[in-house]
């Protein structure tokens, strides 16, 4: 397997800050890009706290949290990107920012066979892999949330992906960052989402029509069907404006409320 040493992850929030933590843990120089101070103080910030309950909760040694750490860089400037050699994009779910994002990444980053990789939850990979040269080199990396703990990751490639991008990729997510992989087609949602955001939105449904409480809706599907958290708890974990940006994109694709 060839080696992907330096990564680049762009956007540094709750799911930026997870890749760039799990790939600093297993020994890669990591630059994290942000779009300005404050935001990159937060995404440090979201980093260290995550580490730290690493080793709260016995994960790690304060020795790893510390090598870790001195493998991560933040910066605001995307031009530090010319020698990555695999490249995560992991800023808000908007077409337009992650297209703008591709098409800078793509003027900026070096290696001819440097992989640029989306962790979009439902644009296609298809329109972010025409904003650049490369779409050959480009594919979908989906991690969840947080990224620390859970152990899947779909492969998204997109019909112009080539096989040896795809190979890459999934190498590197298993080997390396010692994740499971699923593969997914290049569709609004790809495995995942396309089940789970229906169901939240009936969880969301049947509150707004007072049919049940929150608290019973997410007590229900715990105690009933054993899941480790209800579905309102799930979409605050989430987030409910990439909740919602899924949720348009799938609708966008299948004309289905869902
Ligand atoms: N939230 C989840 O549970 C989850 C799970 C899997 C995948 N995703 C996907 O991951 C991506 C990020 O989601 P999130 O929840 O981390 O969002 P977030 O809002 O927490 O983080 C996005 C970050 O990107 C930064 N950003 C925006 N534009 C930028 C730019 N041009 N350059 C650099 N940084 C920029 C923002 O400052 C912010 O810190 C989305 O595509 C989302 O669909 C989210």
């Amino acid at each position: 397997m060839d080696t992907l040493y330096r990564m680049g992850v762009v956007g540094a929030g709750l799911m930026g800050s997870g890749i760039a933590e799990v790939c600093a843990r297993a020994g890669l120089d990591v630059l994290v890009a942000e779009s300005g101070s404050d935001a990159l103080t937060a995404g440090r910030r979201r980093i260290e706290q995550s580490l730290a309950r690493g080793v709260r909760s016995g994960k790690l040694s304060d020795a790893d949290r510390e090598q870790a750490l001195a493998r991560v860089r933040l910066t605001t400037d995307l031009g530090e990107f010319a020698d990555r050699d695999l490249v995560v994009e992991a800023v808000a779910e908007t077409e337009r920012v992650k297209v703008d994002v591709f098409a800078a990444l793509d003027k900026v980053v070096e290696r001819e066979d440097a992989i640029l990789a989306s962790n979009t939850s439902s644009i296609p990979i298809m329109k972010l892999g025409m904003a650049t040269t490369r779409p050959e080199q480009v594919v979908g990396i989906h991690f969840f949330n947080p990224v620390p703990v859970l152990a899947l990751v779909e492969l998204v490639p997109s019909l112009l992906t080539g096989q040896r991008t795809r190979q890459r990729a999934e190498d590197f997510v298993t080997t390396v960052l010692g994740k499971q992989v699923i593969p997914s087609t290049d569709r609004a949602g790809f495995v995942v989402n396309a089940l789970l955001i229906p169901y939240l939105l009936s969880a969301i449904r049947m509150l707004e029509s007072g049919f049940a409480s929150a608290a019973d809706i997410d007590q229900g599907m715990v105690l009933g069907c054993a899941h480790p958290m209800g579905p309102l708890a799930l979409a605050d974990l989430i987030g409910l404006d990439t909740t919602h940006a899924i949720a348009e994109s799938m609708y966008a694709e299948f004309t289905d409320r869902g």
